[in-house]
């Protein structure tokens, strides 16, 4: 993705505008969490100051206490309202946690939310385009990062506010000495601004270590087999020994970095009350109740400026997580499936008009290619791996668009249709059989949920699949284990067959459908999709030129050019892959398909 923007220094404010963003929907939640925050300090300010006078008038034996910014008051009042005061601002303390909480709660399902759906209605090509397992670390553990910065930011309200608090009180009690330490505070908060920017820029390293570990460790799991039979496992340990030591040491990096903070921040602080005192000392400042309170609050001020220096450092390690959150659903966003309004009368002819597509480099997958398929043809479609045949079902399906040239339903560009009117119509059979982690039932229905069970028998039936799902303890309901792994590569993809089937399509499209059966079973699936010609158009990518005995016409692909386009006896005649091929396969061109 974009290597420069992750480089690129933005300023501060960019990162508290990320930040806010994601809590703004909450401001009422934040606004609650802000007023009991600063109610709370206030409240533990007035108990300081309260102390503080307490203390003095019984050293200097006195019943009364004050005067303190002008008040007098009787010890036992004073003993009284201190009480009051700690029993309320425990109170408050307790709402302000379930607050932010409830805030860091929600923030973390809104991103959950807004990511999985931004995901899910990209097109096809923004999905498949990203690397393994990006989607799952997004979702798990950037979002964990999107949470942790919200409990930072509010803890950074809870302190901010308290710090306020506690200036505003000593300013009541003594404004000159509070204003020094104001100036005192602003000074280290502005020496700490680069430590905070070298934290980030690591976070953000860090985060792109932690999606390629990521990746790599889901290419792990889906590799297993491969590895342990070539016996590459050492190799793999490697690469995952040298990820895991990339993120570990930049982990660490950042890690001691915001650890740093805070105490650099407390020296520096420390630094600046041993400077006032000593002013103070020569000014030979003599209120000594005032200066007490004050010192109190100061103090306690400093650690409320630590939490804050900390949850700074804290946010800026965050930032780049939720800056790679924002990116992803940018990203996802910004490539949204393609829908139209338009509902054509039929979904064939299916016309495409000099169709190029390129995935990105300057070798088109596919070149110039036209033809036309009319209702309930059978199209067969042959060539060498790596033409573009593939790539011409994705096309067709709606999932990828020419980069020129058009392709048209019944005379409506293919993006313009309304895509739930296609998807009702269409049904697709892949070449990797892909499976939920579900009941055999799940899988044929797969969430068309007006799929009832007769149906679902008759393309168990039509599929070549019943005495398999038969034999199976629990039939339509066993459950086939993670992603059908019970099953057998044939099964699924006769579980697949019937899949595409099940919700009757006008414009069936199977990318090599019977690659993994046996002959006995191919045969069978070949009636079936014989049985369909001249009802449901089709295109059948064949992985076997017996396969070809249904179609209509058959499409030779090679080098991402239509070479040739006919019936079995034209091609016999015009095209020399198809003669080899079937040579090849041992059928005379002679007699096939005449
Ligand atoms: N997702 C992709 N990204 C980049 N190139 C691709 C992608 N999928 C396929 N290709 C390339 O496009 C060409 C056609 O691929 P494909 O349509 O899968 O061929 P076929 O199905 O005929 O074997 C190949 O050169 C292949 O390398
Ligand atoms: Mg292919």
């Amino acid at each position: 993705m974009s290597v420069n923007r992750d480089q690129a220094s933005e300023p501060e404010s960019e990162r508290g505008g990320l930040i806010a963003s994601l809590v703004r929907p909450y401001r009422v939640k934040m606004g609650t969490l802000a007023a009991v925050s600063f109610v709370g300090a206030l409240l533990e300010a007035f108990f300081l100051v309260l102390i503080s006078a307490v203390a003095l008038a019984l050293i200097a034996g006195d019943d009364l206490i004050g005067p303190v910014a002008g008040y007098t008051v009787e010890l036992s009042t004073a003993l009284a309202a201190g009480g009051v005061a700690l029993v309320a601002q425990l109170a408050l303390k307790i709402l302000g946690v379930r607050v932010s909480a409830h805030l860091t709660a929600d923030v973390t399902a809104a991103q959950r939310r807004e990511l999985s759906h931004a995901y899910l209605k990209a097109s096809w090509a923004a999905q498949h385009d990203a690397p393994a397992g990006r989607l799952q670390s997004l979702l798990t553990t950037l979002v964990q990062y999107a949470a942790n910065a919200i409990t930072t930011l509010t803890n950074a309200t809870v302190a901010l506010l308290s710090l306020i608090a506690f200036l505003g009180t000593g300013l009541f009690v003594d404004a000159a000495a509070t204003g020094a330490v104001l100036i005192a505070l602003a000074v280290v908060g502005a020496i700490l601004i680069p430590l905070r920017r070298r934290i980030k820029a690591r976070s953000r390293t860090l985060q792109r270590a932690n999606l390629d570990f990521a990746n790599a460790v889901s290419e792990l799991g889906a590799l297993g087999m491969e590895m342990q039979t070539f016996g590459v496992q050492d190799r793999f340990v490697e690469r995952i020994d040298e990820l895991t030591e990339t993120t570990t040491q930049t982990q660490r990096r950042v890690q001691s970095l915001t650890g740093i903070l805070s105490p650099v921040y407390m020296s520096l602080a420390y630094a600046a009350v041993l400077a006032g005192v000593a002013v103070l000392a020569l000014l030979q400042f003599g209120r000594l109740e005032a200066v007490g309170a004050v010192m109190l609050l100061m103090l306690r001020s400093l650690s409320y400026g630590q939490q804050l220096a900390s949850a700074a450092g804290s946010l800026a390690s965050q930032a780049p997580a939720i800056e790679r959150l924002r990116q992803a659903v940018d990203q996802y966003v910004g490539a949204p499936a393609a829908d139209g309004a338009a509902v054509p009368t039929h979904v064939a002819p299916l016309v495409a008009d000099n169709v190029t597509f390129s995935y990105g480099s300057d070798h088109a997958a596919l070149s110039n290619v036209t033809f036309s398929i009319a209702p309930g043809e059978v199209i067969g479609v042959i060539g060498p791996s790596g033409a573009g045949k593939s790539t011409l079902a994705q096309l067709l399906l709606g999932l990828r668009e020419p980069d020129q040239g058009s392709l048209e339903v019944s005379g409506v560009r293919l993006q313009d249709v309304e895509r739930h009117w296609w998807s009702d119509r269409v049904a697709f059979v892949a070449q990797d059989a892909n499976l939920i982690t579900g009941t055999v039932a799940e899988n044929i229905r797969f969430f068309r949920d007006d799929i009832n069970d007769e149906a679902l028998r008759d393309s168990a039936v039509r599929a070549n699949v019943l005495r398999d799902i038969e034999a199976l303890p629990h039939t339509f309901d066993a459950h086939l284990g993670e992603r059908g792994s019970r099953l057998s590569g044939g099964q699924r993809q006769r579980i697949s067959i019937a899949r595409a089937l099940a919700g009757d399509p006008e414009l069936l499209i199977l990318d090599e459908p019977t690659s993994a059966l046996d002959g006995r079973s191919e045969g069978l699936i070949r009636d079936t999709l014989g049985a369909l010609r001249g009802k449901v158009t089709v295109v059948i990518i064949a992985h076997r030129m017996s396969t070809l005995d249904i179609c209509d016409r058959i499409m030779v692909i090679e080098d991402g050019r239509l070479t040739a386009l006919g019936t079995p006896s034209e091609l016999s005649r015009s095209s020399d892959f198809y003669r080899n091929a079937m040579a090849t396969a041992g059928i005379s061109t002679d007699v096939a398909g005449v």
